[in-house]
C-alpha cells in the first residue's frame, strides 16, 4: 500500500511532509522532476508529457493513487490526463480541489451547486502557466459564486527556490505581493497557488500584512487524501516502502530537500 506524490521538483515535498503527518502508516513515493523544473514556463504540452511520464514511474512503483503536488501539472495537465489516458484501477488527483472546497467552506467532496460564500476578493498566487490555464477560477466556478479572483504569475519564485537563493525568493515574493495589491488593494484571503510557496510562507504573510487570511496547501491537501482513503482503501496500491526519486542529481536534490524540510532526506535517481 503506497501513495505517489509527483511534483516539478523540490515543491511537493511541502505536500509529502504534511502527508507523512497525517498518514504516518501510508508509504509514500515522493517523484520531483528536478532535471526539467521548473514546469511553471513551459507550454501546456510539454507539461502533460512530463507529467505523465512521471506519473507512469510512481505507477511502476506499485502507486494506484497519485497525487499531483503541483499546481502546474493539476493546472495544466491534470484534467487532459484524466479525460484520456488514466487507465481503469489508477487514479491521479490534484491540489486544487481541496484547497478550493476549503476557501468556501465545504465539506470534503461536496458536489451541491455553487453558492455565495464569506471571501469575496481572492488574491492567487501561482505559476505563469497556472495563471494562464485559468483553472483555479474554473474550479471556484463550480462552488462559488460572487468571488472576484486576481492572480499574481509569480515569475521567478520557484527558480530562486530552486537553486536555494531564498534572498533571491523572498525578494521576489515581496514585489509579486506589491504588484498585486496595486491591483486588489484590499484581499481578504491569499491563496499560495504553488507547493514551492509554503517554503516562503512567512515572507508572503509578512508582505500581505495581518489582516489577509492566507490559504496553505500541505495541511489541506493532507486532510482530503486522508477522507478520500477512508472512503477508497482500494486505492492503497500495493507498494510497501517509502522512497523519494529525482530525475535531477540525487546527491544534490537529497541536499536541498533536507535544508528545507529539516530533516534528512534522501533521493534515488528516478
Ligand atoms: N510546485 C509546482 C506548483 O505547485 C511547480 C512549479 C514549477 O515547476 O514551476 O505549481
Amino acid at each position: 500500500m503506497a501513495v505517489g506524490v509527483f511534483d516539478s521538483g523540490l515543491g511537493g515535498l511541502t505536500v509529502l511532509g504534511a502527508l507523512q503527518t497525517r498518514l504516518p502508516d501510508v508509504p509514500f513515493v515522493y517523484y520531483g522532476d528536478n532535471a526539467n523544473t521548473p514546469y511553471g514556463v513551459r507550454d501546456a504540452d510539454d507539461i502533460y508529457t512530463l507529467t505523465c511520464a512521471g506519473v507512469e514511474r510512481l505507477w511502476a512503483e506499485g502507486c494506484d493513487l497519485v497525487i499531483l503536488a503541483c499546481n502546474t501539472a493539476s493546472a495544466a495537465a491534470l484534467r487532459r490526463m484524466q479525460e484520456n489516458w488514466v487507465p481503469e484501477g489508477k487514479r491521479v488527483l490534484g491540489v486544487f480541489v481541496p484547497l478550493i472546497e476549503a476557501l468556501t467552506e465545504r465539506q470534503w467532496g461536496d458536489n451541491s451547486p455553487p453558492r455565495e460564500v464569506a471571501v469575496k476578493h481572492v488574491a492567487l498566487f501561482a505559476t505563469p502557466a497556472t495563471v494562464q490555464s485559468r483553472a483555479f477560477q474554473r474550479e471556484l466556478a463550480f462552488r462559488a459564486i460572487g468571488v472576484d479572483v486576481e492572480a499574481q504569475p509569480c515569475g521567478g519564485v520557484v527558480d530562486a527556490i530552486e537553486e536555494g537563493d531564498m534572498i533571491l525568493a523572498e525578494a521576489l515574493v515581496h514585489s509579486h505581493v506589491s504588484a498585486l495589491k496595486r491591483r486588489m488593494p484590499r484581499p481578504d484571503a491569499a491563496v499560495l497557488g504553488c507547493t514551492h510557496y509554503p517554503l516562503m510562507e512567512e515572507a508572503f504573510r509578512a508582505a500581505l500584512g495581518p489582516d489577509v487570511a492566507v490559504y496553505s496547501q500541505p495541511d489541506l491537501v493532507a486532510a482530503s487524501l486522508e477522507d478520500y482513503l477512508n472512503r477508497r482503501p482500494d486505492m492503497l496500491g500495493t507498494g510497501t516502502k517509502s522512497l523519494c526519486l529525482t530525475t535531477g542529481d540525487p546527491i544534490a536534490v537529497g541536499h536541498k530537500a533536507t535544508w528545507f524540510l529539516r530533516r534528512k532526506i534522501d533521493f534515488r535517481p528516478a
